[in-house]
C-alpha cells in the first residue's frame, strides 16, 4: 500500500511568495504544494499539505494523525516551534515518525528562533533550503519508511 505522509504547515506560511522573500524565497504555498506533490509520486508516496493560522486547529491535525494511521509527517510549526508546548506535546504523543522543517536556517537569525519546542520530538530535522527542505525531508522518510 502506498504510505501516506502529511505535511502540516503553522501560521504564516500561507503567505510564501509575498512574506519576507529574501528569507523564505519568492515560491508561494501553492509551489510548495506542487514540488511536494510531484517528489511524492516520484518516490512512490500519497502526500497530503494543509496550512493553517490557528492553534488548535494544527493541534487537531496532529490528534487526528494519530488516530487515522498516517505513516509519517512533515512538520513546519512556523513560529509556534519556538513557543507552542502545546504543540510539543501533540507532536511527542504521535505514534508515526516526523520530520520538522524550515524554509530558513532559524540557527542563523534571531535567538528567539534558537529554541524549538518541537524538535527534541522529531526523527530529523532540515533547515535552510527553501522549498527543498521538504523535498529532502520527503525523500528521508521515504527511505526510512522503505526500510521498515
Ligand atoms: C520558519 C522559521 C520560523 O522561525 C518562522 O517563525 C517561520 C518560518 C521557517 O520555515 O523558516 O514562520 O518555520
Amino acid at each position: 500500500m502506498t504510505a501516506r505522509v502529511l505535511v502540516l504547515n503553522g501560521p504564516n506560511l500561507g503567505e510564501l511568495g509575498r512574506r519576507e522573500p529574501e528569507i523564505y524565497g519568492a515560491q508561494t504555498h501553492d509551489d510548495l504544494i506542487a514540488a511536494c506533490t510531484a517528489t511524492a509520486t516520484e518516490l512512490g508516496l500519497s502526500v497530503e499539505v494543509r496550512q493553517t493560522d490557528d492553534e488548535a486547529t494544527y493541534i487537531g491535525w496532529l490528534h487526528e494523525a494519530s488516530r487515522t494511521g498516517v505513516d509519517a509527517l512533515i512538520l513546519n510549526p512556523a513560529a509556534w516551534t519556538h513557543t507552542s508546548v502545546a504543540i510539543r506535546d501533540a507532536a511527542a504523543a504521535l505514534s508515526a515518525p516526523y520530520v520538522e522543517v524550515h524554509l530558513s536556517n532559524p540557527l542563523r537569525r534571531e535567538e528567539f528562533r534558537h529554541v524549538s519546542f518541537t524538535a527534541s520530538q522529531a526523527f530529523g530535522i532540515v533547515a535552510g533550503f527553501g522549498v527543498e527542505s521538504y523535498l529532502l525531508a520527503l525523500r528521508a522518510l521515504a527511505a526510512h519508511l522503505a526500510r521498515g
